[in-house]
């Protein structure tokens, strides 16, 4: 069976090489973000977001421990205010919606914030990038907030941009995601 985590990593790497910025717009335990920080390497940059401090203590021993280069700026704010962060542009985003793994579930992602931060990653996309969103529709907000990327994304000039959603269709609360390609 298709593993989704490898395959989303897949689409990352024809896109992020080192030297790259790239930005976890979700940093919960911080694996995204090392795997960010491990592709671009020394001399790029990851910027990663979350507004639990449970999340940001919980990342910054993960990157210890995967031994990750120090090129990641941990900040704790709402992904919608990335423009404030980051100063440049972005060859990889990666959105991972959802509950803090292992926490009470009481901060989850919401539909609002969410769309203002992917409007926010698409505008600081460069050329040849991406944008990766993660969605898990097996709770109500998960589900509102699936639903309302979708017809966001759908809504996207594909003049200007190639839209792409991996989903099992047999299996409508299983997590799927989306990945957006500058064109
Ligand atoms: C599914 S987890 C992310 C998993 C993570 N990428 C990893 O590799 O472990 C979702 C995270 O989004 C965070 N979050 C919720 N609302 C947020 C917001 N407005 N801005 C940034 N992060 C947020 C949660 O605190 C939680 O840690």
């Amino acid at each position: 069976m298709v593993d989704l985590l490898d395959l989303q990593k897949s689409f990352i790497l024809a896109h992020l090489k080192p030297g790259d910025t790239a930005v976890d717009y979700t940093m919960g335990n911080g694996h995204d973000t090392a795997f960010l920080s491990q592709t671009v390497g020394e001399t790029g940059k990851v910027y990663a977001f979350d507004v639990q401090t449970n999340a940001i203590n919980s990342s910054r021993k993960t990157l210890e421990k995967e031994g990750c280069p120090h090129n990641y700026t941990l900040i704790h704010a709402s992904h919608h205010r990335v423009k404030e962060f980051v100063p440049g542009k972005v060859k990889a985003g990666m959105f991972n919606l959802g509950y803090l793994p292992g926490s009470d579930k009481k901060i989850t992602t919401m539909h609002e914030t969410t769309l203002l931060a992917i409007d926010a990653a698409i505008e600081l996309m460069d050329s040849d990038a991406i944008v990766l969103i993660a969605v898990y529709p097996g709770h109500a907000e998960g589900e509102l907030e699936g639903r309302l990327v979708h017809e966001r994304l759908e809504k996207l000039d594909r003049r200007l941009y190639t839209v792409a959603c991996f989903k099992m269709v047999n299996s409508p609360t299983s997590p799927f995601f989306c990945i957006i390609e500058g064109r």
